[in-house]
């Protein structure tokens, strides 16, 4: 059965921009991208990353940009953090979330993190005793749950084993990335079903990049299945430095067309998110390029 409400996730301030080529987007336009998004009635918002600036340049400023956002209330503004190191620097900038990241490939996880599957949640392991020590949530990715871009396949119970493992350390909340786009709705609801079977529904998310033009099919695939947060970025931006040719994430424009067709509630305003779609886009020098926003046309 579908679920009656999705929470969004909103991507595009960090998994949006990471990636993004050329010079470094500026923090003002970073912060008015994040309070745009709050506007449009979104409440999930990755808003930085503090990895190392040599690995991610975009994400240099992380704590300017979290220092700088007018807070809207009831909204949850969160970051990446690999390592204590991150957590402290996001700790400094008064963050409520936070969320650590593996893989279910050892050749992405090497490539993205530096390290193996099982070192990087050795890592995290202090990461969420020093997160819950301070009353911070701790969200976890698992990478290329669909396919790797070094490795090819994926086995699910490979995905299921370090979701797990996650679940277990303390993440409320395992988001379940398809890094590379490659995935098809009967392979992400067979995923799901052995992810499923580790660790509750409820406490899973559907992270979809959207390389083959697949994400949107493969969403409705496990909403079937009962999952119930989406994670998106707003015009389909983004991408992962350590997974080359991928797409941006699945556009939240599209997310939401799905689902007020489905007849599902989620809060956000369809428009204003397309407006910001126009908005962001056009400070990178470009358009969006999600079908919704083309559709639509500028506001
Ligand atoms: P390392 O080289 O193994 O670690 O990197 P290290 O501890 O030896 O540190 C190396 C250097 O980084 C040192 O600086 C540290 O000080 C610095 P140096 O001495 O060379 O000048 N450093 C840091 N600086 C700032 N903040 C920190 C930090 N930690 C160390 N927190 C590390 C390990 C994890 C740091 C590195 O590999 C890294 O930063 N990787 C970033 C990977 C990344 O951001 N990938 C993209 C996000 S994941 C993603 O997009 C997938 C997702 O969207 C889901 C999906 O789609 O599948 C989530
Ligand atoms: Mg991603």
């Amino acid at each position: 059965p579908l679920p009656t409400e999705v929470r969004l996730f909103e991507m595009a301030p960090r998994d949006g921009l990471q990636n993004e080529p050329g010079p470094i987007v500026p923090t003002a336009i970073k912060i008015e991208l994040i309070e745009r998004l709050a506007r449009c009635g979104i409440r999930h918002i990755e808003a930085a990353s503090f990895v190392s600036p040599k690995w991610v340049p975009q994400m240099g400023d992380a704590d300017a940009v979290m220092r700088g956002i007018t807070r809207a209330p009831g909204v949850v503004y969160s970051a990446l953090t690999p390592n204590l190191r991150g957590l402290e620097g996001a700790l400094a900038t008064g963050v409520e979330e936070v969320a650590v990241f593996a893989a279910a490939s050892e050749r992405f996880s090497q490539k993205n993190i530096n390290c193996s599957i099982a070192e990087s949640l050795t890592r995290f392991e202090p990461v969420l005793e020093r997160a819950q020590a301070s009353g911070i949530r701790v969200r976890g990715y698992v990478s290329c749950v669909l396919g790797c871009p070094y490795e090819g396949e994926i086995a699910p119970h490979q995905v299921a084993s370090v979701a797990k493992a996650l679940s277990q350390m303390g993440c409320y909340e395992v988001s379940l990335g398809d890094t590379v786009g490659v995935g098809t709705p009967l392979a992400a609801k067979h995923m799901l079903e052995a992810v499923s079977r580790a660790v509750p529904m409820k406490h899973l998310a559907a992270h979809f990049h959207d390389t083959y033009g697949q994400a949107i099919a493969n969403l409705y695939a496990v909403l079937e299945e009962g999952l119930s947060v989406i994670d998106a970025a707003v015009g389909g931006l983004g991408g992962c430095p350590y997974a080359k040719g991928a797409a941006g994430n699945v556009a939240t424009e599209d997310v939401l067309y799905l689902l007020e067709g489905l007849g599902i509630h989620t809060g956000i305003d369809l428009d204003e998110v397309v407006d910001t779609a126009f908005w962001i886009t056009q400070a990178l020098g470009r358009t969006p390029n999600s079908k919704v926003a083309k559709a639509k046309g500028a506001g």
